[in-house]
């Protein structure tokens, strides 16, 4: 096993995931290519409705944050594991239309809702909007009152979290884009617009910390600020919240450096913080939502490379340099992110060389990483990048003209292609000459 029980190594000396050589998929679908084994989203899917089933009733909804990772198999495996989806742009709410997803189990957020998205959604019968501000707000009223319909929302609250993270995904923290402050008084302001609008439903609030978080303290903040939100509300409007969702962000194993997460108990313990901060406050427990995106699909992924290139740089560096890069992996480029990386068809060998793993791109910052430890490659070798599920096709581009690599999808010993690999048609398909 390496870092996930999925991935191992097989008796040739290959790296696998879920059973299948990867150096075997790699010659038949080509590289990069990225590869997801499939039972382990669908396990992971499992363990959050289990332990949301079990801590809040039947009606427990775990939605996925579609955003980590979309395309219409993605939707119809959350459809068949009984998720909720949050879908953030008319793109995502139209291939989840297109895979048959539930439009009732659909949150559509957004810090900027066109008219059209709006429209769009309403058109769909997507069933909850996740309202960011008193624009959007005015601006869904009156369609919806214009249509003759209620539409059902949660407002967007931002509490003022820092949850220790990489400051390029804090999303909670008064200054922000998201959402509406409650110690500024805007939460409360919009709270009473939204019971006074016509057309509106106000079901409940929404807020989310962060992303990449192992630690229990900023759910556990969050939902204390937020049921004494709700408390106030209650005060102040005579009005119950019946839901509250807490907004995705528990972290995931990309290194061995990284802790590993017990899920279920993550969920337990943000659930008894919820029902005890709901006693002390005297309040109905709403309906307690969470919405996760990198924990469903990260570490379920890998991708694929070839390395073309080796450079040995004496007194500086040592480049390996591979046939995808920043285009179709981004995080180490925006975030710095930290990944496991290893030569696929030598995965037993030691990783007693150190190297920066370098894109094709024209740009020195396209890195995959700096500093990993590896083993000795040469040209032609595979090399693994693991736990690439969440942000990385979803965030991919066509940066120097480069097609997106294929999803490639494993499961019962079994490989299929869930999105074809671009061709250089494609990327011509929209140029007019
Ligand atoms: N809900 C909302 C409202 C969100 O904004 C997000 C993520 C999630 C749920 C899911 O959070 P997760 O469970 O995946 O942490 N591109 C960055 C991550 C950006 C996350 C944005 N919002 C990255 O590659 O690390």
């Amino acid at each position: 096993m390496i870092l996930h029980k999925h991935f191992d190594v097989n008796a040739r000396g290959h790296l696998t995931i879920g059973g299948l050589d990867t150096v075997e998929l790699a010659k038949q679908y080509g590289t990069p290519a990225y590869i997801l084994d499939e039972e382990v989203i669908r396990e992971q899917c499992r363990v959050y409705r289990k332990a949301a089933t079990q801590c809040f009733g039947e009606d427990a909804l775990p939605l996925y944050a579609s955003k980590a990772l979309c395309f219409s198999t993605m939707y119809r495996i959350a459809a068949e594991e009984g998720m909720g989806i949050d879908c953030v742009s008319g793109g995502e709410l139209f291939t989840a239309k297109r895979a048959g997803f539930p439009a009732e189990r659909i949150y559509f957020h957004g810090n900027n809702k066109t008219d059209r998205d709006i429209r769009d959604a309403l058109d769909m019968g997507v069933g909850t909007f996740v309202v960011d501000n008193q624009d959007e707000l005015t601006a869904l009223s009156e369609e919806a009152a214009r249509r003759g319909i209620t539409q059902r929302i949660l407002l967007r609250i931002t509490p003022g979290i820092d949850p220790h993270t990489h400051r390029a995904v804090v999303t909670g923290n008064v200054d922000s884009k998201f959402g509406n402050a409650i110690v500024t008084g805007q939460a409360m302001k919009i709270v009473k617009e939204a019971l006074s609008a016509p057309g509106i439903d106000l079901a409940g609030i929404h807020c989310h910390v962060g992303s990449q978080i192992f630690d229990i303290e900023p759910f556990s903040d969050a939902a204390d600020i937020m049921v004494r939100f709700i408390a106030d509300i209650k005060k102040e409007c005579q009005y119950e919240i019946r839901e509250l969702n807490l907004g995705g962000g528990l972290g995931v194993r990309y290194t061995e450096y990284d802790r590993e997460i017990d899920y279920a108990d993550a969920i337990r313990q943000i659930a008894s913080v919820v029902t005890e901060y709901c006693r002390a406050h005297d309040i109905r427990q709403p309906r307690v939502i969470l919405e996760p995106g990198r924990s469903l699909v990260a570490a379920a992924g890998l991708t694929l490379y070839t390395v073309g290139s080796v450079k040995e740089i004496p007194g500086f560096k040592n480049y390996i340099s591979v046939d995808g890069g920043m285009p179709d992996n981004p995080r180490y480029a925006l975030y710095q992110s930290s990944y496991t990386a290893l030569i696929a068809n030598r995965a037993n060998a030691p990783r007693d060389f150190r190297a920066t793993l370098a894109g094709r791109c024209c740009e020195s910052g396209d890195l995959l990483g700096e500093d990993m430890e590896i083993q000795h490659a040469k040209r032609g070798d595979i090399l693994a990048v693991l736990v690439t599920g969440a942000y990385n096709y979803s965030m991919a581009s066509n940066y120097n003209r480069i097609p997106r690599p294929p999803v490639i999808l494993v499961r019962n010993g079994e490989a299929r292609v869930a999105v074809r690999r671009e061709t250089y048609e494609d990327l011509v398909a929209n140029d007019i000459l």
